[in-house]
């Protein structure tokens, strides 16, 4: 090999990095525990309550050759966040990644919502990743090279849809979050941004709502949903060195969807 020729592992773009994804037992936290893998860090896979499929993410990962743990937490409890992170950095050495994919989305219509049901998707949505994000921010702030904070939020950030004003309010809340953290948290080294995406397919999708992924379909100029490996690619690259002046950063990954008019 010539001085000149890369080896493979130097091109990859969080080699040697230190990963925490919430709720990555999940379809999009899934694809984003694994890009991140592929891409050379060491995951800690978190999850509430799908351990068997957070369990199944980890084995993958080692199967492969990469480093990964399972943590368990329920989000809704600060305690619990400041506890996850911790155990994250702990388990790492230092975290230089979160990726605060946890989230809930139940449908629901404003003139019969509790106040319960709206704290519900706002603890899990908003306040969670508030948690995170102050505990990560602080262990990124005592390392060398501080780290990278990433939010998912959703296009129904901008474009709220019928029965969702909870999850559309905790989204928007979230972008702006990101943004706020990231004047905060930028003097310590700490890049924050969000990832709105589209439509993601799961299984049974096309099935449950099948009208649904047709008018998504007809929608979006690239011609199909989301898959979770584009939000992972988007991840990937917020928190990576060819982000590194991008904070404060709202990512679209919709297809094109939001391009379109909607007159
Ligand atoms: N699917 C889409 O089309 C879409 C589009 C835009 C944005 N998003 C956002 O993408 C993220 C992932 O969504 P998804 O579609 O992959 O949903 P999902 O498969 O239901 O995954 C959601 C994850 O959040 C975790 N979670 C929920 N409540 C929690 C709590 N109180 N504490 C800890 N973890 C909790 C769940 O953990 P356990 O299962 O272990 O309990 C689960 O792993 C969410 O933030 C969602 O709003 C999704």
């Amino acid at each position: 090999m010539t001085p000149s020729t890369p080896s493979p592992a130097s091109t990859r773009l969080l080699e040697g990095r230190i990963a925490l994804v919430t709720g990555a037992g999940g379809g999009i936290g899934r694809g984003i525990a694994l890009r991140f893998a592929e891409e050379g860090a060491a995951v800690a896979v978190h999850c509430r309550t799908a351990v068997e499929s957070a369990r199944e993410v980890a084995e993958r990962i080692r199967g492969r050759g990469g480093r990964a743990t399972v943590l368990r937490a329920d989000l809704t409890e600060e305690d619990a966040c400041r506890r996850l992170v911790g155990e994250a950095a702990e388990w790492g050495g230092r975290l230089d990644a979160l990726v605060n994919n946890a989230g809930v989305q139940p449908l629901r219509e404003l003139p019969g919502m509790t106040a319960t049901e709206w704290r519900e998707v706002v603890d899990t949505n908003l306040t969670g990743v508030f948690a995170c994000t102050q505990a990560a921010a602080a262990v990124m702030r005592a390392q060398d090279g501080g780290g990278t904070v990433t939010h998912i939020a959703s296009i129904e950030a901008g474009a709220p849809a019928p029965a969702h004003a909870h999850y559309s309010a905790s989204k928007a809340a979230v972008v702006m979050h990101a943004r706020s953290a990231a004047l905060e948290y930028g003097p310590w080294g700490v890049r924050v941004n969000s990832v709105s995406p589209g439509l993601v397919d799961r299984e049974g999708l096309a099935e449950a709502w099948p009208e649904g992924v047709r008018r998504w379909r007809r929608a979006a100029p690239t011609g199909r949903l989301g898959r979770p490996e584009d939000v992972g690619d988007a991840c990937v690259f917020l928190a990576s060195r060819l982000a590194s002046w991008v904070t404060g950063h709202d990512l679209v990954v919709d297809g094109g969807v939001t391009a379109r008019p909607s007159w």
